[in-house]
């Protein structure tokens, strides 16, 4: 996978994207616009579980719902083999709104809420346990409920992963999570407590990774704690889940891993480390979010303005910015821009692409080289379709960009554009 969705291609001069050119998606349906490729979207699905359906049957790839959701993406990653991991009870909502079953949904968080744990049990979805309040919660709740919980534990594994601190898990110092003694005291204590059935053990080493190096010590480091598991539960261990992570391709400078090949990889790893332990193999589940829809999605924007400085900089105002994409504020994240019409014309202008935002960090990058810009232009974004929209906040009370998907040369609204009457929806009236 590169940097633009699979079905990219230039066509007189405008970029289509699914069969579309952007300019007309954004006469239909306005900028900014989030347009996804369903296309790109199903290939990521099948570069996980192509290689596992033949090296590793016993498995499930649940899409880490974080990176950004609603029901037709869920009911078509659906379609696409995958389940969902959520992390709030309107994720879970979410996702048994778009028709995933229960058992192919696991509910994640460091501090989840006496509601949705409710939820949880409830509706029959897997709840990985954070730290022990929550086990006790779980049990209670389980038990007032009449039900028993499928649950897996989470596990530090303390593996460097090398990326931005703020999205690093698997350290000692993490709020995800235990230490590995502590997980095991913890099994020990809920072993025989009839509302609480442990599947096994949940890790997660972090986000943007490009080695592959920290994932082969993932499946060493928890092929040992599944086998010491095992001995606290006296039983064999039915779930390994090894999170996700696996990072993509925002600029020429990104060198990330090819997934079907570290898949591959990775199962084979863990069939030899199994075999070594002498423990039965335990159905593998990865839960990548970023690596599924990170490259189908781009934004579009309008430029209202330029700003010239003469001799320090000039500017390119675009119709959105920080509010529908905080990561280069947020985790200085750098990423490929472009123009949708036009685009032979040679990149001679050196422009900051700075949002409509009362910020004055509002600005997507400070120096990209694109052709000259006219007011009116179209200015591309690539790689947005992960962490954008679910990060995107209504700042300014300036309402969300909806997110269309294209496929076929047909688009559908996957998540209407907001209106300014949305933004009032929640206030009390004088
Ligand atoms: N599993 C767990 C337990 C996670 O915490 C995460 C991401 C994933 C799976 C999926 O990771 P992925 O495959 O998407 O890398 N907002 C940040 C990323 C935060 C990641 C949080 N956890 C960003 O925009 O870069």
């Amino acid at each position: 996978m590169g940097i633009f969705p699979i079905t990219y291609r230039q066509e007189s001069g405008d970029v289509f994207i699914g069969g579309l050119r952007l300019s007309e998606l954004a006469a239909a349906y306005g900028t900014p616009l989030y347009v996804v490729d369903a296309a790109t979207i199903r290939d990521m699905c099948a570069a996980y579980t192509e290689p596992l359906a033949e090296t590793y049957p016993n498995h499930m790839v649940i899409y880490a719902g974080k990176a950004g959701m609603s029901i037709r993406l869920l009911a078509f990653l659906k379609s696409c083999g995958l389940g969902v991991d959520v992390v709030s009870g309107a994720e879970c909502l979410t996702a048994l709104r778009a028709g995933i079953a229960p058992d192919r949904i696991v509910f994640h968080g460091n501090n989840k809420s006496l509601e949705e744990l409710q939820l949880a049990v409830e509706s029959g979805v897997t709840v990985v346990v954070d730290h022990e309040q929550e086990m006790a919660t779980l049990s209670a709740l389980a038990k007032s409920l009449g039900r028993r919980v499928p649950v897996m534990l989470r596990l530090k594994p303390e593996i460097e992963a090398h990326t931005h601190d703020y999205i690093k898990t698997g350290q000692i110092d993490s709020k995800f999570g235990l230490a590995k003694d502590s997980v095991m005291a913890l099994a020990a204590a809920y072993k025989s407590d009839a509302a609480i059935h442990i599947l096994g053990l949940h890790s997660h080493i972090g986000s943007q990774i490009f080695d592959t190096e920290p994932y082969y010590d993932l499946v060493d480091r928890m092929v040992d704690h599944t086998q010491s598991l095992s001995r606290v539960l006296g039983r064999d261990i039915e779930v390994l889940n090894l999170g996700g992570g696996m990072g993509i391709q925002y600029t020429a400078q990104d060198d990330p891993p090819v997934v079907s090949a570290l898949v591959s990889g990775m199962a084979a790893h863990l069939k030899t480390a199994c075999q070594a332990a002498g423990i039965p193999l335990p159905k593998l589940i990865l839960e990548p979010g970023r690596s599924i829809v990170g490259v189908a999605g781009l934004t579009v924007y309008r430029v209202g303005a330029i700003k010239d400085i003469p001799g320090v900089k000039t500017y390119a105002f675009i119709d959105g910015g920080m509010a529908d994409n905080i990561r280069p504020m947020l985790y200085q994240a750098k990423y490929t821009f472009g123009v949708a019409q036009a685009v032979e014309r040679s990149a001679t202008e050196t422009y900051a692409i700075a949002g409509r935002y009362c910020e004055s960090g509002d600005v997507l990058s400070h120096e990209v080289l694109l052709p000259t810009l006219q007011v009116g232009d179209l200015v591309v974004v690539y790689g947005t379709g992960a962490y954008n929209y679910a990060m995107a906040s209504t700042y300014n009370r300036v309402p969300r960009p909806a997110v269309v998907m294209v496929e076929n040369v047909q688009s559908t609204v996957w998540v209407r554009r907001e209106t300014m009457a949305d933004m009032l929806r929640l206030d009390a009236e004088v």
